[in-house]
């Protein structure tokens, strides 16, 4: 698709795919090369910011590129700009608060991958939007990998109907143990006080089910967390009709702190997981990261992780509703 407005210039990235007749992800570029200053940039989001959000949901995720975005300051003047509102994020990663509604992105180990999800999928409220911004471009691997959500549900339904039946009829349970302790030496590390806020059990075990899910206190002093039942896949209003493969489970299955089953306690066949977790990375789209790049994803629509990285790397992320 050509397009070209006084604000911006459709671009391309090495990586994208067309899906649909739609390019994953759009690369909008200053219009002009005068006008990569960020409040340029900042004026653009403005004058177009329904455009704006309907091409994020339209493509599922949009590329700012070659626009003079500096550090978390910048970054959190766009997020602003766009003026969707802020949702909080839940979980097990070690995250931290960088400015206003900026944090970073999860800080496990960068030798590890961080697997394919929808940002909180097991909570009840998630964000519609996660949105990363690269402050240092890692100098090798510590790509984003993304994933259109509704191929993954395509492709299963095709080679595993009956299964794919029988775990959206009865839908799927997880587990996911906390440690005590904080210990960021571990991706997983992020204790339960940490990841919940408080250091009372009692409290703790309200936030939990607050959110839906129910607690069993292990003797080491680690929370289970178990939640359930959850469905395999989803269907999002203005979404084309699309079935995104809206679960964990090829992340969380038969893992040290994590389990995946169908709700009844069904197991769900290791090559059904295995074979779910080819498509997955069948399906991927990545590209390189720039400096100063925004990346806008539709957190309905795409799966994302993180590849493995050579240090530095510095990605930060704000999540809205
Ligand atoms: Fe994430």
């Amino acid at each position: 698709m050509e397009f070209s407005c006084k604000d911006f210039k459709v671009g391309n990235v090495e990586g994208e795919k067309v899906l649909d007749g739609e390019t994953i992800p759009l690369v909008l570029k200053p219009s002009e090369p005068n006008k990569s200053d960020l409040a340029s940039l900042l004026l653009g989001l403005k004058n177009k910011k329904d455009w704006f959000e309907q091409m994020i949901i339209k493509n599922s995720a949009v590329l700012l590129r070659g626009f003079d975005v500096k550090n978390a300051e910048d970054f959190n003047e766009i997020i602003e700009t766009c003026g969707w509102e802020d949702i909080r994020y839940v979980g097990p990663a070690p995250r931290t608060h960088v400015y206003k509604r900026v944090w970073t992105a999860n800080e496990g180990p960068l030798s590890e991958f961080i697997y394919y999800h929808h940002e909180m999928v097991l909570f009840k409220d998630n964000p519609k939007k996660v949105i990363l911004f690269c402050e240092t471009p890692p100098p090798e691997g510590g790509e984003t990998p993304f994933v259109p959500s509704f191929r993954v549900t395509e492709k299963m339904l095709k080679e595993f109907p009956e299964e794919v039946k029988l775990m959206e009829e009865k839908g799927l349970k997880y587990s996911f143990t906390a440690l005590s302790n904080n210990n960021t030496g571990s991706m997983r590390g992020r204790g339960w006080q940490d990841a919940f806020g408080t250091s009372d059990p009692i409290e703790a075990e309200k936030r939990v089910n607050a959110l839906g899910m129910e607690v069993e206190w292990l003797e080491d002093g680690g929370m289970k967390t178990i939640i359930g039942p959850r469905n395999l896949t989803r269907v999002f209003e203005g979404r084309k009709e699309r079935r995104m493969w809206y679960n964990t489970i090829v992340g969380m299955h038969g893992k040290e702190f994590s389990s995946a089953t169908m709700a009844d306690g069904t197991e769900i066949p290791e090559h059904v997981v295995k074979r779910c977790g080819e498509i997955i990375e069948e399906e991927s789209i990545q590209f390189k990261w720039e400096k100063g790049d925004v990346l806008f994803f539709d957190n309905c629509a795409l799966l994302h992780g993180r590849r493995p990285s050579l240090p530095p790397r510095k990605v930060l992320v704000a999540t809205c509703k």
